[in-house]
C-alpha cells in the first residue's frame, strides 16, 4: 500500500464492494455525508450497538436504557444552549466560492506541520539503530522549530476559540497564509456562525406550525426523562441511563466518509452522581471506558486520551479518546463531567423541578453528570478500517482479509461443502440448520473452495467449516480460521460447542 491515503481509499471501496457501506441516494448521485449500511454493515453496526448496551446496561446494576423520541420540545434546545451557540465559524474563498470551517482550515495546518515531523522521525528511525523518539523530538532543529510553531498556532488558535474571535480567527488565517486548496487563493470573507442544527415544521404550515429541530445529540431525551426514570424505576444515585440512537447535525465540512456524518447515531450515557463526587465518577468512566475499547483485541497504542485543557463553561473535566485512524489520530468518544448544568437550565426553562431527594443526607439537590457518548459510526470506522488487511500470499496473490473481532463479525461462520455431489451439500445443510440458531451463518457451494474462502476472509468471517469425504465416513469437519488459516478438524456433534467457546464474550 502506497501511503495512508490510497489505504483509506481502499478501505472505502471495499466497504462498498462488500456490501457494508453504500452512498445514500447513489442512483441519483448520492447525497453529500449521508450513507446507507448494507448486508453486512448492519449486522456489524448492530454487534458493536449490543457489545456497548451489554457493557453498559446489564453489566451495571445501576445503568437502565431508554429510547427517546427524535423531535422534542424546541424550548429544550433553547435550554440546552444549541439555538444559541451550537455553532461552526464559516469561511468562503470569494475566488473559488468554496465553503471552509474556518477551525478546520487552520487545523489542517496544523496538520500539515506535524505530518513534516512525523516524516523527519520515521527517516531517522530508519537510519539509526537503538533511535530514542524521544530524544530526537527534543534536539532536531528542524522537529524543535516546527514544534514551536504547532504550540504557537494552538494556543493562539485555542484562545481565539474560547472568546469566540471571529475576527481574530480570520487574521490567524491571513497570518499563517492557508489558501483556498481549489482556487490556492487568500481571497477570504469575513468569519461567520452558523448553527448545526436541521430544522423542520411540526403541524400545518397555513395554522402558523412550530419550528423544531432534529436533534443534534442524543443526551437531552435522557436529560428530560431524568425524573421519569427516577422516580418509576426506584433508581438511587449514583445511577446512569443510556441510550442509542439518531442524531443530526448539519456539518459543512463533512469528509472523511463516515466519520464526519449529517445523519449519524449516537450511544451516549449520563451518569447522575452527588454534587461533589464528579471528578471521582469522571475518572472511573474514563477507565471503564478505554478497558471497553481495549476489551475489542485492538492493541492500546491505537488509542490515546486528549484531555481538554479549555473547558466549556458548563464542564469540569472533559477528555476525549482518540483513535488512530488512517488518517491520524481523531476523536472516537468524549467523556464529560457537565456539572449540574444541563438538569439546571431544564429546571429554568420549564419551571419543573429537576431535583433528588438523598435518604442518606435528607437533602433535595440537582444531580452532577458524567457522560460518556461515542458515535456508531465513527466506531464502526476504527473497528473497520483497522481490521482491513492486505496480505501477500506466497503464490503471489493479494488476500485481502477483515481482521474484525469474532464478536462482532457480522457472518460467524460459513458452512462449504468441498464439492456439489456425493451428499456433501445435504450434510452440508444439516449443520447449516444447527448453527444458524445460534449465529449468523452463511451456506455457501459456489465455486472452487479456495476463492470462497477468499470471499468469507473479506467479509470477515471468522471460520469456515467445510465438509469434505472424510465427513461423510467419521462425522468431523475441518475449521478453517479466518486469521491464521489454519486448519483442524472437529466431530459435528462437538461442533457448536467448539464455536460456542471460540465466540465466548458475545
Ligand atoms: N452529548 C455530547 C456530544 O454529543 P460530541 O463530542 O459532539 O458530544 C459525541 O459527540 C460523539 O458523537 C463524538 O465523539 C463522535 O463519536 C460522534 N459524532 C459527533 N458528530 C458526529 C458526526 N457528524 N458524524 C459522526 N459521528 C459524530
Amino acid at each position: 500500500m502506497a501511503n495512508n491515503e490510497d489505504l483509506f481509499k481502499s478501505i472505502i471501496s471495499h466497504a462498498k464492494e462488500y456490501g457494508y457501506i453504500f452512498p445514500s441516494s447513489e442512483i441519483y448521485d448520492g447525497l453529500s455525508a449521508v450513507y446507507d449500511y448494507g448486508q453486512y454493515g448492519v449486522e456489524l453496526k448492530n454487534n458493536i450497538k449490543q457489545y456497548w448496551w451489554k457493557a453498559m446496561v446489564q453489566y451495571h446494576e445501576n445503568i437502565v436504557g431508554i429510547d427517546s423520541a427524535i423531535f422534542m420540545h424546541p424550548t429544550i434546545w433553547k435550554a440546552s444552549g444549541h439555538v444559541d451557540a451550537f455553532n461552526d465559524p464559516l469561511i468562503d474563498n470569494k475566488d473559488s466560492k468554496k465553503r471552509y470551517r474556518a477551525d478546520v482550515l487552520i487545523e489542517d495546518h496544523i496538520q500539515k506541520i506535524e505530518d513534516k515531523i512525523n516524516k523527519e522521525v520515521e527517516k531517522a528511525k530508519k537510519r539509526f539503530e537503538n533511535f530514542d523518539e524521544a530524544l530526537f523530538r527534543q534536539t532536531n532543529p528542524r522537529v524543535v522549530e516546527n514544534q514551536k510553531k504547532i504550540d504557537e498556532i494552538t494556543a493562539k488558535y485555542a484562545e481565539l476559540m474560547q472568546n469566540n474571535d471571529l475576527v481574530g480567527l480570520k487574521q490567524l488565517i491571513l497570518d499563517l497564509e492557508i489558501a483556498c486548496p481549489i482556487s490556492g487563493t487568500r481571497n477570504w470573507t469575513d468569519v461567520r456562525q452558523f448553527n448545526l442544527m436541521f430544522s423542520t415544521q411540526m403541524g400545518s404550515v397555513a395554522d402558523g406550525a412550530d419550528t423544531i429541530y432534529l436533534r443534534p445529540e442524543t443526551a437531552q431525551g435522557i436529560f428530560v426523562n431524568f425524573l421519569n426514570v427516577q422516580k418509576t424505576g426506584r433508581m438511587k444515585l449514583p445511577f446512569g441511563i443510556a441510550q442509542i440512537g439518531k442524531a443530526f447535525r448539519n456539518e459543512i465540512v463533512a469528509r472523511q466518509f463516515i466519520f464526519r456524518m449529517r445523519e449519524f447515531e449516537q450511544m451516549e450515557m449520563q451518569f447522575f452522581v452527588r454534587p461533589g463526587e464528579e471528578l471521582k465518577w469522571f475518572e472511573y468512566w474514563k477507565a471503564e471506558r478505554i478497558k471497553w475499547h481495549q476489551s475489542l483485541g485492538i492493541p492500546a497504542e491505537n488509542y490515546r486520551f486528549h484531555d481538554h485543557e479549555k473547558l466549556a463553561h458548563y464542564a469540569n473535566a472533559a477528555t476525549d479518546i482518540e483513535f488512530k485512524f488512517p488518517f491520524g489520530f481523531k476523536e472516537l468518544e468524549g467523556i464529560h463531567s457537565r456539572t449540574n448544568y444541563d438538569l439546571s437550565r431544564h429546571e429554568e426553562f420549564s419551571g419543573k423541578k429537576l431535583r433528588y431527594f438523598d435518604p442518606e443526607t435528607n437533602e433535595s439537590y440537582v444531580p452532577y453528570v458524567v457522560e460518556t457518548s461515542i458515535g456508531v459510526d465513527r466506531m464502526f470506522l476504527a473497528v473497520f478500517s483497522h481490521a482491513y488487511h492486505e496480505e501477500k500470499m506466497e503464490d503471489g496473490s493479494v488476500r485481502v482479509v477483515l481482521r474484525l473481532p469474532a464478536m462482532l463479525a457480522p457472518v460467524k461462520a460459513a458452512v462449504l461443502p468441498l464439492v456439489k455431489k456425493d451428499g456433501m451439500p445435504e450434510k452440508a445443510r444439516e449443520i447449516m440448520d444447527i448453527l444458524k440458531r445460534e449465529y449468523l451463518c452463511q451456506y455457501d457451494e459456489k465455486d472452487a473452495i479456495g476463492r470462497r474462502y477468499r470471499r468469507q476472509d473479506a467479509i470477515g468471517t471468522p471460520f469456515c467449516i467445510t465438509v469434505d469425504n472424510q465427513t461423510l465416513e467419521d462425522n468431523t469437519v475441518t475449521i478453517r480460521e479466518r486469521d491464521t488459516m489454519q486448519q483442524y478438524r472437529v466431530n459435528v456433534d462437538e461442533l457448536l460447542n467448539t464455536l460456542r467457546g471460540k465466540l465466548a464474550g458475545m
